[in-house]
């Protein structure tokens, strides 16, 4: 705007471009006008969805910013050297006042009590964007590419109804796994779980995890194994995720050690005895040992699709916390 009006010579294009309307004060406002200002900050203040993450992100992050772009609002990524949390900053504070001045918190931590922390203060919901317990927006977007894989009806009560299915874990117990577990009791998905000794699922785990049965007509079954090929007996889905979890870094020798055996391969599905048709799936990121590259990138894996559809999860998950205020039947 400053350009041409240097030692006060203004230029015959600066002049001939309109004048912006400036803000100095509110006398410059008609009433209408102020009060019109005033509606419509209130009006989009329910627009911004922020977004606290304290860990590296791939998937989340692009698919939140895009959903919540898609459904016409602003997205504002915090990482963890951006904001005073845990810093300068009480976890309090932060939620009181980061909710405060948005629509929405979507958080990824590292102990499940930070997401539950923010909650507990929040004047907004709180998305769960990984925890060390649990990553509901993944589980969601896995059920859309099961649904779409082994396509099945919606059962009366308007549930899914993914009875007969056999889900196989073979990998280590941890936040993915809980939540696809619970989603896989709750729509009648058998999972089998395949973790050394030692990297089971915790036992307050397990009750949640049975606990989903409650009130479902025909509930999936969890059971579990340190042998891999027990768990992939007949499974339609074989799954898993990374051995090292973020934050377990120092783990990682220690970790790599006993997972040796653990990594999933053609000819461990085959001696296990999966079904004929089997399918792939990992939320991804994916390092080698834990899959071999002849079943990742083969016609069985649905990892992209899997991926894509944490858009999808995403957009469902903002709309029935956000728009539609948790009203999501
Ligand atoms: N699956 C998943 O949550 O990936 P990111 O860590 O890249 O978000
Ligand atoms: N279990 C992994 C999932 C990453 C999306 C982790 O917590 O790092």
């Amino acid at each position: 705007a400053f350009r041409g009006a240097v030692n006060g010579f203004q230029s015959r294009a600066y002049s001939q471009v309109a004048k912006p309307r400036h803000l100095m004060s509110i006398s410059d406002l008609t009433p209408s006008e102020f009060s019109s200002l005033v509606r419509n900050a209130a009006a989009r203040k329910q627009d911004t969805v922020a977004m606290m993450f304290s860990k590296r992100s791939t998937r989340t992050r692009v698919s939140t910013e895009a959903a919540v772009t898609m459904l016409g609002g602003h997205p504002m990524f915090l990482g963890k050297d951006d904001i005073q949390l845990g810093v300068n900053e009480s976890l309090y504070d932060t939620s009181v006042v980061i909710s405060s001045m948005t629509s929405c918190m979507v958080a990824r931590v590292g102990p499940h009590s930070d997401v539950t922390g923010l909650a507990e203060h929040s004047a907004v919901p709180v998305i769960n964007a990984l925890s060390d317990d649990f990553h509901p927006l993944q589980t969601i977007a896995d059920f859309l590419t099961i649904y779409e894989a082994f396509p099945s009806s919606l059962s009366s009560n308007n549930t899914l109804d993914l009875n007969g299915l056999k889900v196989a874990w073979v990998g280590d117990s941890n936040n993915v796994l809980f939540d696809l577990a619970i989603g896989c009791v709750k729509t009648g998905v058998d999972i089998a779980v395949a973790s050394p000794q030692g990297y089971g699922i915790p036992d307050h785990m397990r009750q949640l995890i049975n606990s989903a049965a409650h009130g479902v007509q025909s509930p999936g079954k969890l059971s579990e194994t340190t042998v891999p090929e027990e768990a992939i007996k007949n499974a339609d889905i074989l799954v898993t995720d990374t051995w090292i979890s973020m934050g377990q870094e120092a783990e990682k020798q220690k970790r790599l050690q006993a997972f040796a055996g653990y990594q999933i391969t053609n000819e461990l599905a085959k001696r296990g005895g999966a079904k004929d048709n089997w399918k792939f799936m990992h939320c991804l990121p994916r390092h080698p040992e834990e899959v071999a590259d002849e079943v990742f990138y083969s016609p069985r894996s649905l990892v992209f699709p899997e991926a894509e559809n944490r858009l999808w999860a995403a957009v469902a998950a903002l709309e029935g916390f956000v728009v539609n205020k948790g009203v999501l039947e």
